[in-house]
């Protein structure tokens, strides 16, 4: 009787402990990003980035900006509107995760083949004292190594924006900043900039 009646007390008490954490995990929960077909963004999914704005560029693409070295490719949006661009998918740091939220640390990649030996996977880099994104960065292992590698979505408007400002590290203190155009040589390079691209996302 006594072992019964302590099973019963042990087995409420565990049914407890996990309504308690399922409803703080569901109320801490970030909403999902949504395609253009109002859909949740899906891991491992490609999406075009495309701005919201006419007239101002295209989606997003590689391109070598520096002739004398021309790996590995930076992120630049096409020069023209109607160019999609190259698909994007994205990896979240947690990686059972299947649908991308928001203000979640992701690792952006392109879904693409490109002439240089770097991955595709976004990563942020300094050049003149200028962050722009370039690719290079290697997938998952958050931490203080791949600080540089990871992206956060935000809601920006009715749209969304890219933000540099990754929490895979407790002790390291990265710039943060969003991500906007700078025009460089005629390339429209994706850097940090007050003033943040809106985008969305239109499944392939
Ligand atoms: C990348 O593109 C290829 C060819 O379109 C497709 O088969 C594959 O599923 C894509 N991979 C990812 C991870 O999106």
């Amino acid at each position: 009787m006594k072992i019964n009646l302590m099973i019963t007390q042990i087995s409420m008490l565990v049914l407890m402990i996990f309504m308690i954490s399922s409803t703080c995990e569901a109320a801490e929960q970030p909403a999902p990003v949504l395609d253009t077909d109002g859909k949740a963004l899906r891991a491992g999914v490609d999406y075009y980035v495309l701005p919201v704005f006419r007239g101002r560029g295209g989606g997003l693409t590689l391109d070598s900006t520096d002739e004398q070295n021309p790996c590995p490719l930076d992120v630049v949006q096409e020069q023209s509107e109607v160019d999609r661009g190259l698909p994007v998918y994205f990896k979240p740091v947690n990686p059972k995760k299947g649908v991308i939220r928001l203000e979640t640390d992701l690792n952006v990649l392109f879904n693409a083949s490109s002439i240089c030996v770097q991955t595709t996977l976004w990563k942020l880099d300094v050049f003149d004292g200028k962050y722009f994104i370039t690719t290079g960065g290697v997938e998952g292992n958050p931490g203080r190594d791949t600080i540089s590698n990871w992206f956060k979505i935000q809601k920006y408007d009715s749209d969304y924006k890219f933000v540099y400002c990754p929490t895979v590290c407790d002790i390291c203190r990265p710039v943060c900043g969003d991500v906007g155009i700078f025009i460089k040589d005629g390339k429209r390079r994706l850097a940090l900039s007050d003033v943040p691209l809106k985008v969305m996302f239109k499944k392939v």
